[in-house]
Order: structure tokens, then sequence, then C-alpha cells
């Protein structure tokens, strides 16, 4: 089986974003597979243009994928200011190869990467994973509340929410 290889990508991803480059910078359909990884592993991220994930990409400070042979098996990204305050987003490993340290890989670089590395504080929203960043030295930040102000959806977001989650601000 092919190993993993880790992708730290320049700020804004420009290769993924406009080549679809892959492991090796040779082109694999990356934004491609990064849209159905996020259609088909995650509930907030579903349903995501290309054009929307390239302006995403290029907003992005921080970006991480992870590759075995040509397949992609994990995705993060982080927004950063660089010295005080960065959050990460979109933090994914498909369902079958969960449980097996990609998801720790994928922070950790996150984390290590230049636009988070000297931060004084990594915030994160999550649902079901807080377990899995605790593991990684998150904690529940104990004085904070989280304050959303959520964009018109369009018309036909809420459907593709699970039940319970059709205010969620992630449903774009
Ligand atoms: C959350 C996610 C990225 C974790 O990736 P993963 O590859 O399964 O995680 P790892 O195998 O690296 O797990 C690292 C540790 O965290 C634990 N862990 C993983 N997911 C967990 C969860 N949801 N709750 C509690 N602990 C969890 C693992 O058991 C493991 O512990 P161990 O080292 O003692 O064995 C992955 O489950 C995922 O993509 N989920 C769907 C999308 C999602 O919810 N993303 C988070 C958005 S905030």
């Amino acid at each position: 089986m092919n190993a993993v290889r880790i992708l730290v990508h320049a700020p804004g991803a420009p290769g993924l974003r406009w080549l679809g480059l892959g492991p090796g910078f040779r082109p694999t359909r990356g934004l491609w597979k990064l849209q159905r990884l996020l259609d088909q592993h995650t509930f907030w991220a579903r349903g995501r243009s290309r054009a929307q994930l390239r302006r995403m990409l290029a907003g992005s400070a921080a970006v991480v994928s992870l590759w075995r042979g040509q397949r992609l098996v994990g995705f993060g990204r982080a927004s950063s200011d660089g010295v005080f305050r960065g959050v990460l987003w979109d933090v994914v490993v498909p369902d079958d190869l969960q449980g097996q340290g990609l998801g720790r890989l994928l922070v950790e670089a996150l984390l290590q990467s230049p636009p988070l590395r000297d931060l004084e504080r990594v915030y994160l929203m999550t649902t079901n994973s807080a377990g899995f960043y605790r593991q990684l030295g998150f904690a529940q930040a104990p004085d904070q509340r989280l304050m959303l102000k959520t964009a018109a959806l369009p018309s036909g977001c809420p459907s593709r929410w699970p039940a319970g989650r059709s205010s969620s601000p992630d449903c774009s």
C-alpha cells in the first residue's frame, strides 16, 4: 500500500486551486477530489461549487492535504493573522480511513505550518470531534461564547442538512 504523503501548500494553495496539483506537483484533478471529499465525508461543507472552493483556498493562510497515491485522504485548512489568532476549518478524513492516525497527522501539520506555528491562540469549532481535538492539546474555552452572524442561505440549503442542523452557519 502507498505511504501517506503530507502536502503543506503555499498560502492560498495556488497549485491545487488552479491546476489541481497533488503529490510531486502532478495534476491529479485535486480540486474535483476535494469537492468529492467534502461532499461525501462532511455534513457542513456539502454542495460547495469548485468556483467557491477556489475562493475558499485563495482566502486560506494554511492548507494541508494528505495523499495515498493519487487518492486525497485528508484535508484541512486555517485562517491566520500570523501572530495572534488563527482558526482551523474543514478538517476531514474519509470514513473508511478514520481511526488510523491521519487526522492527527493533518492537524499537526497545520499547527506546525508557518502561518500557525507562532500564534498565541488557535480556535476551532466542532460538533462531534471534541475528543479528537482534546488529544491534540485543545481544550474547551471556559469563558467564551461562540457568536454567529449567518448570511442568507441559498434556497435549498437546509434540505441538504441533517435534521436539527438546518441553522448551521456552515451551510454554504
Ligand atoms: C475528526 C477526524 C478528522 C479525525 O480523523 P481520524 O483520522 O479519524 O483521527 P485519528 O485516527 O488521527 O485519531 C486520533 C485520536 O483521536 C481519537 N478520535 C478520533 N475521532 C474522535 C472523535 N470524534 N471523538 C473522540 N476521539 C476521537 C482517536 O481515537 C485517536 O485516539 P488514539 O490516538 O488514542 O487512538 C475524522 O474523524 C473526520 O474526518 N470526521 C468527519 C469530519 C469531521 O467531523 N471533522 C471535524 C470537523 S471539526
